[in-house]
């Protein structure tokens, strides 16, 4: 029944498997379950794709609670050997194609992934803790989907987005979240199957791919190199620091209602060109000037403008406050200078991902197995 709550609690065990944990967000959630859910047994399910980096769980990859396997959501013989071998119980789905211009100029991994992957992981899921005759096991099992504030499309001026917005998607990407939302709602009304959706904002912090705006200019600014801002930099976001996503997506496992979702999202709108002039302030500070004198601001360039932009974002995170009582922790300001000094002290993380060096960490970790020219794209 739509809104029935979790059994789970702190201290019980779950078998979960996450899906894209070598991403960013993922590995930042698979981190805090590992340290914070100490009865949860976690099977890490990455493709590695050009954005897994296994260098991100580095440190917690020999946790006797972790297991990593390398392999693609699509193929539903493993996914299904995963769900008997493991006992999974609950699956946290982050793994997908996440960039908006990759979209634009490559969307088919985008449908496949995003759209066919998780078909075939609420597949396995209905079949696992379903069965032939319906509700027959998987009594505490959730299948959490994490999704995206972009599948509601762009607001003016003012508004926010809620969980009754029409959802509106406008760039393949978002489309394909979109198909993904539907498909995980058709199969808890259909079949019954626990799912649970959040529709997220804008996420930063430690481990982002430098293709994203904090991470690419924080990089183009240490470099010295342009930084690009897309048309006039007004478009707006509303930022949300990873570690309270991260938060909020276990909170909803545990105490959200299936058949829900939950918009979360952080109170943080700002327009592009503020974020970029507020790196480049901080980073001036921390590490002064460009060599030739000049302020980092110097580097702002403005670019053609993405194609079909959204011009602005807004979340109304009201309904996750109210029912489960959780707000973001973390200030914009004080999370941009965590996340400035994150990437200053990490410089190896970053400079392995920009020369490419982090995609032999796989071969050097579990030996043979090269990665593939198909699989690099
Ligand atoms: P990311 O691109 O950093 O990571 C995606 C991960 O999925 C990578 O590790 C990649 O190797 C893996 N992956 C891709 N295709 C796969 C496949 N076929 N099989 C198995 N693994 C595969 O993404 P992210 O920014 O961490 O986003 C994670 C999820 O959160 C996505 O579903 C995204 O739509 C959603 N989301 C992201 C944000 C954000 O601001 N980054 C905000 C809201 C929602
Ligand atoms: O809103 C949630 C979404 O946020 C997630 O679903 C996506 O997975 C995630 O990638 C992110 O999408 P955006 O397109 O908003 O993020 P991105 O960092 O690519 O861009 C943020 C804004 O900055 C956007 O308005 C485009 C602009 N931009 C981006 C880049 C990379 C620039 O102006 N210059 C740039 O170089």
């Amino acid at each position: 029944m739509k809104g029935e709550t979790t059994l789970a609690k702190n201290g019980e065990i779950r078998r979960v498997l996450v899906t894209g944990g070598c991403g960013f967000i993922g590995a930042n959630f698979v981190r805090l379950v590992l340290n914070s859910r100490p009865d949860w047994q976690v099977v890490n399910l990455d493709k590695l794709t050009y954005a897994g980096n296994l260098q991100s769980l580095a440190d917690v990859a020999a946790h006797p609670g972790y297991r990593f396997v390398r392999g693609d959501i699509c193929d539903q013989e493993l996914v299904e050997s995963l769900f008997g071998e493991h006992g999974i119980d609950t699956v946290v789905h982050f793994a997908a194609e996440s960039h908006v211009d990759r979209s634009i100029t490559g969307p088919d991994a985008f449908i496949r992934t995003n759209i066919f992957g998780t078909f075939t992981l609420l597949e396995t899921a209905r079949k696992a803790w379903l069965g032939e005759k319906g509700r027959e096991g998987g009594a505490q099992a959730r299948f959490l989907h994490v999704s995206t504030d972009e599948v509601f499309g762009s607001l003016g001026a003012t508004g926010y987005f809620t969980e009754t917005t029409c959802y509106d998607p406008r760039s393949p990407y978002s489309a394909s979240k979109a198909s993904s939302d539907h498909l995980a709602r058709a199969y808890f009304h259909t079949y019954g199957l626990p799912v649970l959706i959040t529709n997220c904002s804008n996420n930063y912090g430690p481990y982002q791919f430098p293709e994203k705006l904090i991470p690419l200019v924080i990089n183009n600014a240490l470099q010295g190199r342009p930084l690009p801002v897309y048309g006039d930099g007004g478009n707006v976001r509303d930022w949300l620091y990873v570690l309270d996503h991260c938060e909020a997506i276990i909170r909803v496992l545990e105490q959200g209602g299936v058949g829900e979702s939950y918009n979360i999202g952080g109170h943080n709108e700002r327009k592009n060109l503020e974020v970029v002039e507020l790196l480049c302030d901080i980073l001036d500070r921390r590490v002064g000037f460009l060599p030739s004198g000049q302020p980092r601001r110097s580097l702002i360039t403005f670019v053609r403008d993405r194609l079909g932009h959204d011009r602005r974002y807004a979340i109304d995170a009201g309904k996750i406050d109210r029912e489960l009582g959780w707000t973001p922790r973390m200030s914009f300001s004080e999370g941009m200078e965590q996340t400035v000094a994150w990437y200053l002290e990490n410089r190896p993380w970053l400079e392995s991902v920009i020369d490419g060096s982090y995609r032999e960490y796989y071969r050097n970790m579990y030996g043979g197995n090269e990665i593939s020219d198909e699989e690099k794209q």
